[in-house]
């Protein structure tokens, strides 16, 4: 099958790409520059359809609904969409033409976590910007399927990481090696609260393992919505005892109020840290197991594993 996917270069483009083109599919790529950020080694790509193209660009003048139109493929993977009048015109281009249109969402579009683990039939409530407009898309394209047999389907992912993309860390936030050079030493955290809220991160071979398999099992995946994520959330503190107990420690956690933690590590990494506790997230992968296969190989716990290996390999982490 020939698969075209937009933006698929990044995080899970990285693992997506080789993942169809060993599965024996013709993969075309959009991307800005025909090259994986972050593959490890460059052998699937050689087979790879480049369509070089600045998707904002042409967004902004006219031209991208035409490309997209002149674009033949059986299915469509659009991971860099996020608002409504973006995918409006991904649903015209390709209307009757594809037999399956995959949407990258996002867990920001569930909202603050209120039933755990968040099922994907539960109402959403998100919070900011972002998770908002995901919303709006998944709507706009569960209307699209019902009302014109639009075959969508839409992945929301958890927070991704990769070998060479660090995962949100232990505190909350993106920090670089900060916090894991604190928790390896000793030294001290600040929690936000209790330090109970919740991180659901997934590694982004998982989720190209969901997207394959969202398009092998087509007719189970048409229509619906599924979490891509590990197989549980964790607590921050619950992060912090894992990566410090790697390193034959106990976490030094001060617990401060969310508020109060602005001052203790600035206003960019608070931005960061505010916008995960606040939506706690905590999904379930019942359904993709149930209707798909899906069986992610890494939980939370491999994933900084994975991440500090690369760490300390590559010299970033110094202790
Ligand atoms: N990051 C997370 O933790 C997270 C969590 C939940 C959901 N998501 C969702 O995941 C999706 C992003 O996937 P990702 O993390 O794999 O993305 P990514 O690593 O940021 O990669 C973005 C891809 O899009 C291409 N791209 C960016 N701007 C472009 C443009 N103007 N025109 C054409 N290509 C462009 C990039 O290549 P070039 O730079 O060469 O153009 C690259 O291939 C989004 O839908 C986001 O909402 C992310």
């Amino acid at each position: 099958m020939k698969v075209l996917i937009v933006g698929g270069t990044g995080h899970i483009g990285s693992y997506l790409v080789p993942r169809l083109v060993m599965e024996g599919h013709q993969v075309a790529v959009v991307a800005r520059t025909p090259k994986p950020q972050y593959a490890e080694e460059l052998l699937a790509w050689a087979q790879v359809e480049w369509v070089v193209a600045d998707r904002r660009a042409e967004e902004g003048s006219g031209v991208w609904e035409g490309r997209m139109r002149g674009l033949e493929a059986e299915a469509v993977v659009d991971l860099i969409c996020f608002t409504p009048a973006q995918n409006e015109l991904m649903v015209a281009a390709f209307k009757g033409r594809i037999s399956h249109f995959l949407h990258c969402g996002t867990i920001w579009a569930y909202g603050p976590t209120e039933r755990a683990p968040y099922e994907e039939h539960f109402p959403r409530r998100p919070i900011g910007e972002y998770g908002i407009k995901k919303a709006e898309i998944e709507v706009q394209l569960q209307q699209a399927w019902q009302r014109q047999g639009f075959p969508a389907t839409l992945i929301h992912p958890g927070h991704i990481c990769g070998r060479k993309w660090l995962p949100i860390d232990p505190q909350g936030g993106r920090d670089g090696v900060g916090i894991y050079q604190k928790l390896a030493q000793g030294e001290q955290v600040f929690l936000p609260d209790t330090g109970l809220a919740t991180l659901h991160h997934v590694h982004a071979d998982d989720l190209a393992q969901l997207f394959c398999l969202a398009l092998r099992h087509r007719q189970q995946s048409l229509g619906e919505s599924f979490s891509g994520v590990a197989p549980y959330a964790m607590s921050l503190l619950g992060c912090c005892r894992l990566v410090a107990g790697l390193f034959g420690r106990e976490p030094n956690i001060e617990l401060v109020p969310l508020a109060e933690l602005r001052e203790r590590v600035g206003e960019a990494a608070f931005g960061t840290i505010e916008s995960h506790v606040l939506n706690s997230p905590c999904s379930s992968i019942e359904k993709g197991r149930r209707l798909l296969g899906y069986a992610p190989r890494y939980t939370t716990e491999q994933i900084f594993v994975e991440c500090l290996e690369y760490l300390l390999e590559s010299g970033q982490l110094v202790l």
